[in-house]
């Protein structure tokens, strides 16, 4: 065996989606950020196409991205405005250390399938996740608020046939995090053909 297996299984089974509000104030420093990113290209792509890109908000930059979210809410919901999703999307983002807006920037060519492109953003996530957890750092992807929202692609600096994906929310968990979940096991989600 070249690495050790045990410890590789334990980082993919402890990883579990922690979210902004049971983060301690503990902060995420951006060397540790960057150490994701570098984990996150080596997600595996169709012809190296490569096709994530990410934008950061680290610092008063989550301050820019609650503000930009909130104030895009009350702008285009006016007329079924309710203030317990607007503080939300004014509140959350500040109790994170680090989001990272994950984006896909689509092959000129369009060589592949877009389900192809999707997955390998969705695999280099997965690989942030897990570094992120082997530091007990907690990592949650939302899809929630702006997400699908066009002009949050614009403010992203998406072009009309890129996509945006979501929040990677990061932070130390607050005492008691990561809690077990359950899976089902594999007979569940597995049928075999053995000739
Ligand atoms: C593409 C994607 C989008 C998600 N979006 C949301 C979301 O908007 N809100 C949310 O509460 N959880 C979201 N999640 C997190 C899931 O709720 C979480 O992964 C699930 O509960 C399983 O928990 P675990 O990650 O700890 O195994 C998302 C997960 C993925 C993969």
């Amino acid at each position: 065996m070249r690495y050790n297996l045990s410890e590789i299984k334990a980082v993919i089974e402890d990883r579990r989606t922690i979210i902004p509000e049971n983060y301690s104030t503990r902060k995420v420093h951006k060397e540790i950020v960057m150490e994701l990113l570098d984990a996150a290209k080596w997600a595996p792509t169709h012809r190296y196409t490569q096709p994530w890109s990410f934008k950061v908000f680290i610092g008063d930059g989550v301050k820019k991205l609650a503000e930009f979210q909130s104030q895009l809410y009350k702008e285009l919901k006016s007329d079924c405005f309710e203030q317990e999703k607007y503080d939300k999307l004014r509140d959350r983002p500040l109790m994170a250390s680090a989001i990272i807006g994950i984006c896909l920037k689509r092959d000129e060519a369009e060589r592949d399938p877009i389900e192809e492109e999707i997955a390998s953003v969705s695999m280099a996530v997965q690989n942030m996740m897990l570094v992120a957890g082997a530091h007990g750092i907690g990592a949650f992807w939302s899809t929630g608020g702006v997400t699908y929202w066009p002009q949050t692609k614009e403010w992203m600096g998406l072009s009309e046939k890129d996509k945006f994906l979501g929040f990677l929310y990061l932070g130390y968990p607050k005492e008691g995090w990561p809690r077990k979940t359950r899976r089902k096991p594999q007979e569940y989600f597995t049928s075999w053909d053995e000739g």
